[in-house]
């Protein structure tokens, strides 16, 4: 593979044209690009490319593609998730948040179209068809009404009351583990893993999935809105279930390190080329808190 760094910037780049190209709106490309060029850690596309390439894929423009795509529907979850109907935010990957710039309802519809786009990208890829609707299949299940969009649910249910630490887990298995679970099985799919090769890709994709959560609360907590590019707190001024606020700070800690643990045993016995898994293990060692 080339540098991360390249990978990555093809991805950008074609998202980038994809809203270029298929929006006619000025106003609302306008907005859909000011969120999507605003970065973020790009998780989910690297998670896609490194593990294409840790299972022996060849990474070409349908990786690309996957990658942008489960990007777009991150991003639109974003918009929508800091709306003043939702969470309220107001700071977003170190900028005012879309709807602050654009107004709500441009802000709703940047993340409608963002939504809608990620799916007209994936019917651009060139995979035997059977390959290409599973794809399809994957991310629509992921991101709607029993993947982000249902963890989304649960989590403004949930908001101030005490729920127990298996609610929590079935929120944040939903609202943030399905779409990272399927950036490793888009990996496994695109390499044309083998059947048990998918089954861990899966596991393993559950275990980082339910890690970032964890982190994402525990780093509400403990850093800075420098840092995180979005204003810290907010989970407590919102009363918000969190691992944090029911395991406690070093409960939530033990909990995420105890997942990423996990993720490496799973990594382990992929028994892949120790030089083209390193990147994906170092991903995850990025993740620890300690
Ligand atoms: C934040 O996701 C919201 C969650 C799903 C936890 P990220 O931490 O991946 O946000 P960006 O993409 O880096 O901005
Ligand atoms: C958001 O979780 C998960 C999404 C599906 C967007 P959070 O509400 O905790 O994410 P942040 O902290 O605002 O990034
Ligand atoms: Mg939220
Ligand atoms: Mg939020
Ligand atoms: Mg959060």
């Amino acid at each position: 593979m080339q540098t991360i760094e390249h990978e990555l910037a093809q991805v950008e780049a074609l998202m980038q044209q994809f809203i270029v190209t298929h929006t006619n709106d000025e106003q609302l490309q306008e907005s859909m690009r000011y969120s999507v060029q605003a970065g973020g850690k790009r998780i989910r596309p690297q998670i896609v490319l490194m593990m294409t390439e840790a299972l022996g894929g060849k990474i070409d423009w349908n990786t690309y593609r996957a990658a942008a795509a489960i990007e777009m529907i991150h991003t639109y979850s974003l918009v929508h998730d800091d709306l003043p109907a939702m969470d309220d935010d107001d700071l977003r990957r170190g900028k005012p948040t879309n709807h602050k710039v654009f107004g709500e309802a441009i802000a709703i519809l940047a993340g409608d179209g963002l939504l809608t786009m990620a799916f007209e990208l994936l019917s651009h890829l060139t995979l035997p068809s059977k390959d290409s609707l599973h794809l399809i299949r994957l991310l629509a299940e992921s991101a709607g009404a029993s993947g982000m969009v249902a963890g989304q649910a649960g989590d403004i249910l949930a908001e101030e009351k005490q729920i127990s630490l298996s609610d929590l887990m079935f929120i944040h298995r939903r609202k943030t583990g399905k779409l990272i679970e399927c950036a490793f099985l888009f990996g496994a799919i695109l390499a044309k893993a083998s059947h048990e090769q998918q089954i861990l890709c899966h596991q393993l994709g559950q275990e980082v999935g339910i890690a970032f959560q964890i982190r994402d609360d525990l780093l509400d907590v403990l850093s800075t809105t420098e840092e995180l590019g979005k204003v810290v707190h907010r989970d407590e001024a919102l009363q918000k279930s969190t691992y944090p606020q029911l395991l406690g700070i070093d409960g939530a800690k033990a909990a995420l390190n105890q997942r990423l643990q996990h993720a490496n045993e799973l990594i382990d016995q992929l028994s892949l080329d120790m030089a083209k898994i390193q990147p994906l293990q170092a991903l995850i060692q990025r993740l620890q808190i300690d």
